[in-house]
């Protein structure tokens, strides 16, 4: 496949990283933090606008956590429903610093941490970090719910997939995906859909994805889809029909609604649908059909798993934009006009680390 042939997505691999890069860590020197950081945050619920950048005092690692210095952070579409008004804690404490996912490089490791040194390279993800997000130049953050990054991603492309990979392959995972299986991924040119396509495709599916408009059903086919249909088109179930004539053996939603609906009618009896928390309105359950809901869990033997599943289904990882830290608004703004292809992601620090992709 030509680069030239995408377009509007980057793509994040066949890549490698350099010998350079890969080259052991330094032994853990003592690290001079600088007392603030930059970091994009709210001091009220609101329009994108309301994300502009602060300087804040840096995170402590407690025990059990690591500093991580960032260098790319996912933006969500769940960031979105918090910057504008969706707090699902409590009393939320203001400035609060968006984002749950991303990857940089171990700066500092608190007390009873094992198994990372400093400088690795590490992702992590934590939905509403009681530290702070990952909008921002550091992080503290459980080491539990950090991983090392496979080394077939850039730093740029791990943070732009962290948690969404962590959810595409848990999906496909959950729905015991076996070879020669017809698998529908419904929502597949989005952050999570455009993982689980090639996750779903690496266990020996034959995969048919749910797409709209001419560039995002090119990229699903690119990702390895053998049929992509417009959910939204009158002809869908139709050419569903079709492309699994015997029904869907399982489908993972990424999207409600009716279109959705319409599709779940044609999952054959004894198949299976999941879906990730945050997916409304909710698959309806249907007779002889099971239906799983899941959060995406980001523990060491997750992280584990994603890390050889990234390197064995040589994954790609479609970045639709990447913004500096300081236009996280922007990035929220164009997350807001929606037809996201991939991810939208925010590029922190150490240009120099961003390596042009290679394929
Ligand atoms: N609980 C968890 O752990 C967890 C983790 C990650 C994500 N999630 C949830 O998973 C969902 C997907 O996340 P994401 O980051 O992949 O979102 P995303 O990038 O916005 O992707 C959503 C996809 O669904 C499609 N879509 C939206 N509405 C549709 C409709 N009515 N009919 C057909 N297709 C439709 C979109 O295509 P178009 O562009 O054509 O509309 C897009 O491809 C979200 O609800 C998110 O909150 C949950």
């Amino acid at each position: 496949m030509k680069k030239e042939e995408i377009t509007g997505v980057e793509f994040g691999q066949g890549l490698r990283t350099s010998k350079a890069q890969r080259r052991r860590p330094a032994r853990a020197k003592a690290v001079v933090k600088p007392p603030m950081m930059k970091a994009a945050a709210i001091d009220r619920f609101g329009p994108p606008s309301v994300l502009t950048l602060h300087s804040l005092p840096m995170p402590e690692p407690g025990p059990g956590e690591v500093l991580i210095e960032l260098h790319a952070a996912g933006v969500g579409v769940w960031d979105a429903d918090i910057r504008g008004g969706w707090w699902p804690q409590g009393r939320p404490k203001f400035p609060i610093v968006l984002g749950s996912d991303g990857a940089g490089k171990v700066a500092a490791t608190g007390p009873r941490v094992r198994g990372f040194r400093v400088g690795e390279r590490v992702w992590a993800a934590e939905f509403i970090n009681p530290k702070g997000g990952f909008y921002a130049e550091y992080i503290a953050v459980k080491a539990e719910h950090t991983g090392r990054v496979p080394k077939r991603l850039d730093l740029l492309h791990a943070g732009a997939a962290t948690v969404t990979a962590l959810t595409a392959l848990q999906g496909i995972d959950r729905l015991r995906v076996r070879r020669r299986e017809t698998v529908l991924v419904f929502g597949a040119s989005g952050a999570v859909g455009t993982l689980a396509v090639q996750f779903a495709k690496w266990l020996g599916a034959r995969v048919l994805g749910t797409a709209s408009g001419h560039a995002a059903q090119r990229l699903v086919r690119q990702l390895g889809a053998q049929g992509v249909i417009d959910a939204r088109s009158p002809r869908s179930l139709e050419q569903i029909r079709e492309l699994a004539p015997d029904g869907l053996d399982a489908v993972l939603a990424l999207a409600g609604g009716d279109a959705l609906e319409r599709c779940l009618d044609l999952v054959r009896p004894g198949g299976r649908v999941a879906y990730p928390h945050g997916v409304e309105p909710e698959p309806k359950r249907r007779k002889s059909v099971q239906l799983l809901a899941y959060d995406a869990e980001s523990g060491r033997r997750e992280f584990a798993r994603l890390e050889r599943a990234v390197e064995q289904a040589r994954l790609r990882v479609p970045i639709a934009a990447a913004y500096p830290l300081a236009r996280a608004a922007k990035a929220h703004e164009r997350l807001e006009r929606g037809r996201v292809l991939g991810r939208i992601v925010l590029r922190i620090s150490q240009p120099s680390q961003s390596k042009t992709q290679r394929r």
